[in-house]
């Protein structure tokens, strides 16, 4: 039997972007396997805070509600993470019979509101990586060649992004003051650089990541790769394309490309 009896949230209300920051703390009743979604869920059906003031519901976004759309991303007690898995009984701070919650936005990309951020950054550098397959048409285009099997498994690998942008927050690299691509593109350009038709547009992709937006930007701290929910060989993907930028300007240098 559990022997906690409540639930306490703090969150970060911001009603634009511009918006004065404020700080709010709901109080719910405990319940086993809740996660911060469902918590926000009880609180939205009659938002009060614990001094009983009634107040605006906190916004947030969600879609699928089991880590694959990446909408809920957010920090949990400093953790960046999706809040639809986020278990209260494992992210929450006990405090005597309360667990406590504290939620606060991505703070790497343009704030919408409390807990809403505009994410279209990401969308945007995969544009720039030009994460896509070339195809002219729709006439059938015949058996794809075979494919190395370890490649293969890269590139099942790399496909797993959702293009959460947790990421993108852990990354010291990606700050107002710094051009860096981040790393989630980093990798889906390699993801298409090792797909048989996608490789077509690879010097294109390598291009881009040799400029001051590409990969030299990333200060190889390793923090994208601890945060990363789906496990995409971040680290890996980057040293890959590390090689394969060098390769390219020095290619680019004695005129082979
Ligand atoms: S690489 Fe991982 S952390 Fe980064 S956007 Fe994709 S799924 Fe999210
Ligand atoms: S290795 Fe470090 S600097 Fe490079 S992308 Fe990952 S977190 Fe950012
Ligand atoms: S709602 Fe889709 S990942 Fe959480």
């Amino acid at each position: 039997m559990s022997t906690f009896t409540k639930i306490r949230l703090r969150i970060r209300r911001q009603a634009a972007k511009d918006a004065p920051v404020t700080w709010e703390t709901f109080e719910i009743p405990f319940r086993e396997k809740l996660n911060v979604i469902s918590a926000l869920m009880e609180i939205r059906k009659d938002p009060r805070t614990v001094d009983g003031k009634p107040t605006k519901p906190p916004a947030w976004e969600a879609a699928c509600l089991e880590e694959v759309c990446g909408s809920c991303t957010m920090n949990v007690n400093g953790m960046i993470r999706q809040a639809c898995t986020a278990l209260i009984e494992d992210v929450g701070q006990p405090n005597g019979d309360v667990f406590e919650v504290t939620l606060e936005p991505m703070t790497k990309f343009p704030l919408v509101r409390d807990l809403i951020v505009d994410r279209s950054k990401m969308f945007e550098n995969l544009k720039k990586i030009k994460g896509w397959v070339p195809i002219d048409g729709s006439y059938d285009l015949g058996m794809a060649p075979p494919q190395d099997d370890q490649i293969r498994q890269m590139r099942y690998a790399l496909s797993r992004c959702m293009t959460c942008g947790c990421c993108q927050e852990a990354c010291p690299q990606v700050n107002d003051k710094s051009e860096f691509v981040g790393p989630a593109a980093v990798a889906q350009a390699l993801l298409f650089n090792l797909h048989p038709i996608g490789k077509t547009m690879e010097n294109e992709r390598l291009e881009y990541l040799s400029s001051e937006e590409g990969i030299t930007g990333c200060g190889n701290a390793q923090n994208c790769v601890k945060v990363c929910p789906k496990g995409v060989p971040l680290t890996q993907a980057i040293a890959q394309i590390n090689r394969d930028t060098t390769m390219y300007r020095l290619k680019k240098w004695v005129g082979l490309v």
